[in-house]
């Protein structure tokens, strides 16, 4: 069968991730979540000590960090397991000032792309349609209201037992959106040739449902 990249991008807390899983276990596709990516680079500036709003000084640490992420869900940041510490807000407060640097975007863009060379994925993240995977078979930009992506954020951090606050979370999600989108490299923005996806008012199942018609309507 023919090597198959699926691309899906989106603002802050969109269920990116929820829906990625799904649909690469159901393709049998392997799933790529660059946001982990990301944030563990985040996790690793905070723990050196290094201001994340130091440019200069968070681009420097790039040869000592060295992120896997496992089949399983894992990820591992130089050694360290940092599944669980990557989503809490500490790191999400500070991720989207990482995710600036040009560096480190390239430096972790090159791992995304050499991910995507041997295996049929399922990649979602900010730029994977415009700038990292740009000849992707599928390319889904999803979205969901503002209130709705707090609001699932909010539950999702529950049931994993990070402590937050609803207020926290959307203004968490506004500022990460407004820098995410306003970058100048590799901005947050759907690719001309994206499908947009609403999902405000879906179930899970209702989304994977829509993500799996799309996929293969692209494929066939
Ligand atoms: O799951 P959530 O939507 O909260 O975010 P994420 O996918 O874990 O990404 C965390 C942050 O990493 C984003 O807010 C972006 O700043 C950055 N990111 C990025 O710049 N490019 C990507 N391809 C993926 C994430």
């Amino acid at each position: 069968m023919k090597r198959i990249c699926v691309a899906i991008d989106g603002p802050a807390a969109a269920g990116k991730s929820t829906i990625s899983k799904i649909v690469a276990k159901k393709l049998g596709f392997t799933y790529i979540d660059t946001g982990a990516m990301y944030r563990a680079f985040t996790y690793y500036v905070i723990k050196k000590g290094v201001d994340p709003k130091d440019e200069k000084a968070s681009c420097a640490l790039i040869p000592e960090v060295n992120i896997e992420l496992h089949k399983d869900g894992t990820v591992i940041c130089s050694g360290e397991d940092v599944t669980k510490v990557i989503r809490e807000p500490l790191v999400s407060g500070n991720v989207s000032y990482i995710a600036s640097y040009k560096d480190i975007r390239l430096a972790l863009v090159e791992q995304q792309r050499a991910m995507s060379k041997r295996v049929s994925v399922v990649m979602d993240g900010r730029d994977i349609g415009t700038y990292v995977l740009p000849h992707a078979e599928v390319k889904i930009f999803m979205i969901a209201s503002a209130e709705e992506r707090a609001h699932r954020r909010f539950i999702e951090n529950q049931e994993k037992g990070i402590p937050t606050t609803l207020e926290d979370i959307i203004a968490d999600v506004k500022k990460r959106d407004t820098i995410d989108s306003t970058r100048a490299f590799a901005p947050l923005k759907p690719a001309d040739d994206s499908i947009l996806l609403d999902t405000t008012k879906l179930t899970i199942d209702e989304v994977v449902e829509e993500v799996m018609k799309i996929i293969k309507e692209k494929t066939e």
